[in-house]
């Protein structure tokens, strides 16, 4: 069997790269190892940045986002009893839409089987080979039959513990890594939202975040141990814990509800180089990773994806490899800034157990310049929005 491409991974980065190529005219592969239930389902992001909104909308894909998720032009900060709007939308001219993840999957689903675009569930078995020569091909197996697909590209969509990326041989790889010490514990609330906007909050017992879904369902997180367990926490706990991490002296109050999802990520910082070897490219969370607080993840695989569907449009339309050629760097110039704003923003917003008081007066006086200081405050909303695409 053969394809243009292959793409190994069905989540954002690999469903919409498939798509932006069929929009070109190039075919292409998508091998995803879960069920199309599992992936529709999966409880992960929630922030589209302003240009993930605009490249959705233009590839046909974005009409339930602009009707579902909800536009916000601004963010709270709270810390030390009062809460402070970032007016995103006046420092920038830019928003955010709140859309889950899966709802963004459930429409590329959609548009992929409508364009009747091959799409395997339940893959096993995937490995790579020959991605060094003009003939990279993949084996796996699929509906208890072994295959063997061949390409012109393989494109390594499949997260931050897939296949894709340990098959570049590891003396041409280098990784870089930070692991923080703490997770986020995320809960799924029914109830009406507690504040029209994200509020992003530091506390002394650690960070709060309060997010929404829809009118009748919240999505929260509050700062825990990576290592704790979903078991340890009763309701009533995570109701103390949120409640005493987000007081208000305004007289707010968080609304509380039945807790129907608890689950607790770990959080880091990865990146790894180069994100092309041969005919194999990486995207997405196959090549970096970054903490959560920023919202950067989705994005950040949305705008990897951007820039392999122009480079290979040129290769197929113009016989160009210049775009191919510089993807990494060209990657790499958007991954770094959203690497350097995600830890920044996880560093000005948790609780670090090892921090010297000096290193907590610090951070408060951050915040606190933050809030007062138009300038400072134009960086986290420019970052937060999303820079433009180059
Ligand atoms: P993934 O979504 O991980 O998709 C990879 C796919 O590949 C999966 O479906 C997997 O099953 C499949 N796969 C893996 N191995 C194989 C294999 N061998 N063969 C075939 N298929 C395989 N990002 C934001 O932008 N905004 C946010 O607000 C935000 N909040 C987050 C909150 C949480 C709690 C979490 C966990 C993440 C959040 N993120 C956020 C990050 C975001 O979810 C990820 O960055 C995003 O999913 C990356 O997309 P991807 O397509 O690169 O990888
Ligand atoms: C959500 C997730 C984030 O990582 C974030 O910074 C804001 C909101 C969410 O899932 O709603």
């Amino acid at each position: 069997m053969k394809t243009q491409v292959i793409i190994v991974g069905a989540g954002p980065a690999g469903l919409l790269l498939s798509h932006l190529l069929h929009l070109q005219g190039i075919e292409s592969v998508v091998l995803e190892s879960r069920t199309r239930a599992d992936i529709e389902s999966t409880i992960r992001a929630g922030v589209l940045e302003q240009g993930t909104m605009d490249i959705l909308s233009e590839a046909g894909v974005g009409a339930r986002m602009r009707s579902e998720g909800a536009l916000h032009h601004g963010i709270e900060l709270a810390f030390g009893g009062k809460r402070h709007r970032i007016d995103l939308n006046e420092l920038t001219g830019r928003a955010i839409t709140v859309y889950a993840q899966h709802e963004v999957i459930k429409d590329l689903v959609a548009a992929r089987i409508a364009a009747a675009g091959q799409l395997l569930f339940e893959v096993s078995a995937v490995s790579l080979h020959d991605i060094d020569s003009k003939q990279p091909s993949v084996r796996f197996t699929h509906g208890g039959e072994s295959q063997q697909l061949t390409a012109d590209f393989v494109i390594g969509c499949d997260g931050f513990h897939g296949i894709a990326r340990p098959t570049i041989p590891e003396p041409l790889r280098r990784d870089y890594q930070r692991i923080y010490p703490f997770g986020w514990f995320g809960i799924l609330v029914e109830s009406a939202p507690s504040s029209e906007e994200l509020i992003y909050a530091q506390h002394e017992r650690g960070f709060a975040l309060v997010s929404t879904r829809s009118p009748t369902v919240q999505r929260h997180y509050f700062q825990c141990d990576p290592k704790d367990e979903v078991a340890n926490w009763s309701d009533d706990r995570i109701w103390s814990e949120m409640h005493t991490r987000l007081e208000s002296s305004d007289g707010w109050k968080l609304k509380e509800g039945k807790i129907f999802q608890k689950n607790i990520i770990g959080m880091r910082s990865f990146v790894s180089t180069p994100m092309q070897y041969g005919r194999l490219f990486l995207a997405g969370d196959a090549a970096h990773i970054v903490p959560p607080t920023g919202a950067k993840g989705m994005n950040l695989a949305v705008a990897d994806v951007r820039l392999l569907s122009i480079a290979l449009e040129a290769f197929y339309k113009k016989g160009q490899e210049e775009r191919l050629s510089t993807y990494t760097e060209d990657a790499l110039k958007r991954v770094w800034r959203a690497e350097h704003f995600s830890w920044w923003m996880t560093s000005l917003l948790h609780r670090f157990d090892d921090a010297s008081p000096f290193q907590q007066e610090l951070q408060r006086a951050e915040l606190d310049y933050l809030v007062s200081s138009r300038a400072a405050a134009t960086v986290l909303a420019e970052n937060y929005v999303g820079l433009p695409f180059a």
